[in-house]
């Protein structure tokens, strides 16, 4: 009897601890403030940086994404968009940002970059520290 009892607090522990990892996830989603910015390098360094910098000026076959979340979209004047990105007419929110590298085309239809959007939602939040950290 006494090693059931132990068993089902046992359980209940287990439950109530995945109860607290599903609300601190879920909490997730809104607060990008707690990205990882040093694995949002990484992550930049294996989705995005092929085709952008994020040096001021520089561009590649994309826009170059100094100091992109606050920017308005389309708005490097040296750079060649699409007029899907030139009339969206948005600013770079963390949370706009989140939409659009997770599926591109579908947040910005019409949007010219070959990429087909990233899954993950942790390496999105931790990409996104990374770009806010990127600024004057
Ligand atoms: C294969 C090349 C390619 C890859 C990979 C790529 N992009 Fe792009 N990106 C582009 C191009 C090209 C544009 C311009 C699209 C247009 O004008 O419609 C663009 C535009 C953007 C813009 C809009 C910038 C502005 O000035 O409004 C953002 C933000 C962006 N990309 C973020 C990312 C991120 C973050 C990643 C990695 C997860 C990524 N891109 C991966 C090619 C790429």
């Amino acid at each position: 009897m006494k090693l059931v009892r132990l068993r089902k607090r046992g359980q209940s522990a287990w439950l109530s601890l995945a109860g607290a990892l599903f609300v601190s996830l879920a909490g997730v989603g809104n607060a990008h403030a707690d990205g990882d910015a040093g694995r949002g390098a990484d992550v930049f360094a294996q989705e995005c940086a092929g085709c952008h910098s994020v040096k001021e000026n520089k561009n590649k076959m994309g826009p170059s994404l100094f100091a992109v979340v606050g920017r308005h979209c389309g708005s490097i004047p040296d750079f060649a968009y699409s007029d899907a990105l030139k009339q969206a007419g948005f600013t770079w929110t963390p949370s706009q940002l989140d939409a659009y590298i997770a599926k591109p085309q579908k947040t910005v239809p019409g949007v010219k970059m070959p990429y087909g959007g990233l899954d993950d939602d942790k390496a999105r939040i931790d990409l996104i520290a990374y770009l806010a950290s990127i600024r004057k």
